[in-house]
């Protein structure tokens, strides 16, 4: 019993951008229905549970991320009904399904934001933003110099001269989390959910839901330094009230036994990341080292002990992710063409041979690359420095069969994002067709993730490798070895499991891994 409701401890997640999964009634945007139809696929596919992105009502400027009401389904996505008929068929499958919660902000469409906007400074309805009054003589300043994660400065102007903060977008305004409602409101959203019988929660900007009162100003160089971050002064996030409201949120998720919540939580200081995942807080949280880390053994080990480290400390679970949709797809990362899905499918190994919860990202498992998108095309407001530009090329819809676009994705002949003719090779039915295709490595390692005795225990070890490589071992016995030189490298002695590329001479080629026991 225990062990099923710790399911989330050990689980592969999938994370479905539901927008770009699979469409059911050819308006060229993925919807519930659409997943619905696909769940065998992810059943053989072999992931335990699923990660849906915001399908909540929203006037869509940051594709649902901005939430007008968090407990009914946009119609673009469906309807409650259709939430519930995935659900209950998803659990048939065995397949557990989480949701993203937006706690940080609302849309600017909330009615809550409209009642804000109807009232008079210092009213109740502003108290539950972050309401202030300029700089200068006539407030023509923002309160503070604090920059908006996407672009330009985190604050707006309303029409009484008061402005308001939101660390994404104009219409993204940040909740004030003092204020007793907006706690009382998001529980409540969270039951509205679980009493339908959602598994868990991916919270997003969970490390951006507590400011300090009195909202001192940032150093701007943290904007552009994601891993050395916590170096500068960055009062909008890992601010230290955060860690009750995830107490707050826990207590909840308590109620529901076997439900969990994970994170979005972006720092790289090892102390605070403890902080959030510490007892009686989230449960998970997301590691972005992976993602952020080079194709290369050495960053990559050390990567991967950092990670292990602070979740080994407090007694929670690592996770590892290598892309998510707000960032670019791992085989563009690694260099594109032949030589970026070489790198992305050694890498799938490699992080699939890792203790503990891994985050998938739709598409990964057939190996895209990002889609070419032109300025005009792409629909993001967030185009970061350290996003690279926009983040819609990681978002593209997926090509489930046929020769040309749209690929079996939609009905229609339309997709919200273009599909690139050239991704013919890439779809679902091509590579289930072929025992080769990355679909197959991804299903096999799966299965072996959840069935090989070898792949168990909570460490890892590391042994003597050539330069370039890593042997990495699991209690269990399994050693997954990583070739990131441009020798052939021996392996070590045992019976090779699966490899991400073909062995040449029995030994292990540039930009792939193995898996020996
Ligand atoms: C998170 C989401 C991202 C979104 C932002 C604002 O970082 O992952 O897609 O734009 O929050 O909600």
């Amino acid at each position: 019993m225990t062990e099923a409701l710790n399911w989330w401890r050990t689980a592969t997640v999938y994370q479905i951008y539901v927008r770009s999964f699979a469409d059911s009634n050819g308006d060229g945007v993925g919807d519930l229905e659409g997943i619905r139809s696909r769940l065998d696929y992810l059943r053989d596919l072999g992931v335990d549970a699923v990660w849906l992105t915001p399908f909540y009502r929203s006037p869509m400027v940051d594709n649902g991320y901005d939430v007008a009401d968090p407990r009914d389904v946009d119609p673009l996505f469906g309807d409650l009904d259709a939430f519930d008929r995935l659900l209950a068929d998803a659990h048939e499958r065995g397949i557990k399904v989480t949701v993203d919660v937006v706690p940080n902000h609302t849309s600017s469409q909330h009615p809550w934001f409209q009642a804000a906007l109807a009232s008079p400074p210092g009213s109740p309805e502003r108290a539950r933003y972050w309401f202030r009054d300029g700089k200068g003589d006539d407030g023509e300043q923002p309160p503070n110099n604090w920059l908006s994660c996407f672009t330009g400065p985190a604050w707006t102007r309303v029409a009484d001269g008061q402005w308001y903060l939101h660390l994404f977008a104009p219409e993204q305004p940040d909740l004030n989390w003092a204020n007793p409602e907006v706690v009382a409101d998001f529980h409540k959203t969270l039951r509205f959910w679980l009493d339908r019988g959602v598994d868990g929660f991916r919270i997003d900007v969970a490390h951006g839901m507590s400011k300090p009162a009195d909202l001192p100003d940032m150093d701007p160089r943290a904007m552009y330094n994601v891993v050395e971050h916590a170096t500068y002064t960055d009062p909008r996030l890992n601010h230290e009230g955060v860690f009750e409201l995830h107490e707050g949120i826990r207590r909840v998720l308590d109620e529901y036994p076997g439900t969990a919540a994970i994170g979005e939580v972006w720092t790289f200081d090892d102390e605070q990341m403890g902080q959030y995942i510490a007892p009686g807080r989230l449960h998970l949280g997301f590691n972005f080292r992976l993602a952020l880390t080079d194709f290369d053994a050495d960053q990559l080990r050390s990567a991967i002990d950092r990670s292990l480290a602070v979740p080994l400390r407090v007694g929670a679970p690592p996770t590892w992710t290598l892309s998510n949709h707000d960032v670019w797809r791992q085989v563009s990362r690694y260099g594109d063409g032949e030589v970026g899905l070489a790198r992305a499918r050694a890498m799938a190994l490699v992080e699939l041979a890792l203790p503990g919860v891994v985050y998938l990202y739709n598409g990964e498992e057939l190996g895209l690359p990002n889609g070419p998108l032109t300025e005009e095309q792409s629909t993001d407001p967030g185009g970061t420095s350290d996003m690279q530009g926009s983040r819609d090329v990681a978002r593209i819809p997926l090509p489930w069969s046929g020769d040309e676009p749209p690929f079996g994705f939609t009905s229609g002949s339309q997709t919200w994002l273009p599909m690139p003719a050239d991704w013919a090779d890439r779809t679902v039915e091509r590579q289930e067709a072929d025992r080769s295709s990355t679909l197959w490595l991804y299903r096999d390692a799966l299965r072996l993730r959840k069935s090989h005795p070898a792949i168990s225990g909570d460490k890892v070890s590391w042994e003597d490798a050539p330069s370039g490589c890593f042997i990495m071992r699991r209690p269990g016995g399994l050693a997954c070895v990583l070739n990131t030189s441009d020798e052939l490298v021996d392996l070590p002695a045992g019976e090779v499991l699966l490899t991400s590329a073909q062995l040449q001479g029995g030994k292990l080629p540039p930009n792939s891994a193995a898996w020996v026991v």
